[in-house]
């Protein structure tokens, strides 16, 4: 019998196994992380090994040196992560690996790492879409959540809100026109001397502003639950370059908070407005950018008026960590979902249909 064939078997067994533990992969972009997850909430170990400090000098990610060292981490990451969860390799009933969306180059190292795994292990494979393992991180951080719900993904890729009708049942509402919201921190924290990673550093310099700059863009999906960022990036950057051109000095601190406000109250509108749509009391936030705490907060206040509790996770689940992988793996698992063979390639086009 062929490795496909048996893992079919071990698949369907799995199921219905009491308790099941997940090794599970992250290598899509700048961490390399192993996670190992019990039913799907419960983290054993959660090992996150970071490039920022690697990528910081170029001035963001650079794919083929984030490939390089995903190779040199991926094994001491793997054994810590086994150290940590107190485990042994016996223990694994099945190998979790980010598929897509992200760099093709870093993302092939943790499904050929996870390939070799899962096939010496002689365990199941699971494919996990990236953007599924966000919103995954919820799950863990409160244990009771449970679909249906709406959910913003805010991250350097992806600004999206969705209908969460199921673990592995999901509708695409809306989602950005252009850039990412997450890319968009970035280009302003470069534009105005912050440097990479933008996100946190524009959040952290926006405590010190004041949301006093007005900048002119077109609001083109004010009626949809589309978004578009370029035009609020290109504003900003036109009023950046307006000043420098006269002379005039740049209160950076202000440009930061009246981005982030503006970028806030749009994320915020349209994410209640769902809700309100869907009859939902449930706004769960995922990715990168979830890890603002301005955002979340500003999220959390105006849900409260409307009687929606916001779910946001902790800072160190928003952001790429196997942890996520391993959850929603567990849910692809119950509902048959992501057995892979060892000819699985990653991807980087995202399918929704299929997560
Ligand atoms: O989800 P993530 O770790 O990777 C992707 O899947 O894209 O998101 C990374 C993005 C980056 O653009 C980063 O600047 C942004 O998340 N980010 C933040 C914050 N922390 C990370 N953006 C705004 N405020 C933050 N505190
Ligand atoms: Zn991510």
């Amino acid at each position: 019998m062929s490795y496909f064939e048996r893992m079919k078997i071990k698949y369907e067994n799995l199921r219905h196994k009491e308790n099941v533990i997940v090794l599970a992969i992250e290598s899509s972009c700048d961490e390399t992380s192993i996670a190992v997850v019990k039913n799907g909430r419960e983290v054993l170990s959660n090992i996150v090994s970071s490039q920022i400090p690697i990528h910081e000098r170029f001035g963001g990610v650079v794919p083929e040196v984030a490939s390089r060292n995903h190779i040199t981490a991926i094994s001491n990451v793997f054994n810590e992560a086994i150290k940590k969860a107190n485990i042994t390799i016996e223990d694994i009933d099945a190998v979790a690996v980010t598929i897509g969306v992200g760099l093709i180059g870093a993302l092939f190292v943790g499904v050929n790492f996870a390939k070799g795994l899962a096939y010496q292990l002689d365990v199941p494979l699971i494919a996990v879409n990236h953007i599924a393992g966000h919103l995954a991180s919820n799950y863990i951080a409160y244990p009771s959540l449970e679909p249906p719900f709406v959910c913003l993904v805010i991250s350097g890729g992806h600004t999206s809100l969705f209908m969460i009708n199921d673990y592995c049942d999901w509708t695409l509402i809306g989602q950005t026109m252009d850039d990412a919201v997450g890319e968009c921190f970035d280009k302003v924290a470069r534009e105005v001397g912050l440097g990479y990673p933008g996100g946190p550093k524009v959040e952290k310099m926006a405590k010190e502003g004041h949301s006093n700059i007005e900048f002119r863009k077109q609001n083109s999906f004010k009626h949809s639950y589309n978004f578009s960022f370029s035009g609020i990036k290109t504003a900003v950057i036109n009023y950046i370059h307006n000043k420098r051109q006269s002379g005039e000095e740049i209160n950076v601190a202000d440009v930061c908070c009246s981005f982030q406000n503006l970028v806030t109250k749009e994320l915020v509108s349209k994410s209640i407005r769902l809700c309100e749509e869907k009859q939902t009391k449930k706004l769960v936030l995922a990715g990168g950018v979830s890890a603002n705490r301005f955002i979340a907060n500003n999220m959390i206040e105006v849900g409260a008026k409307y009687n929606i509790e916001v779910y946001v996770p902790p800072i160190e689940l928003c952001t790429d960590n196997a942890s996520m992988i391993g959850s929603q793996a567990y849910y692809n698992l119950l509902a048959g979902k992501g057995l892979c063979d060892l000819d699985i390639v990653p991807t980087t086009v995202i399918n929704y249909t299929n997560i």
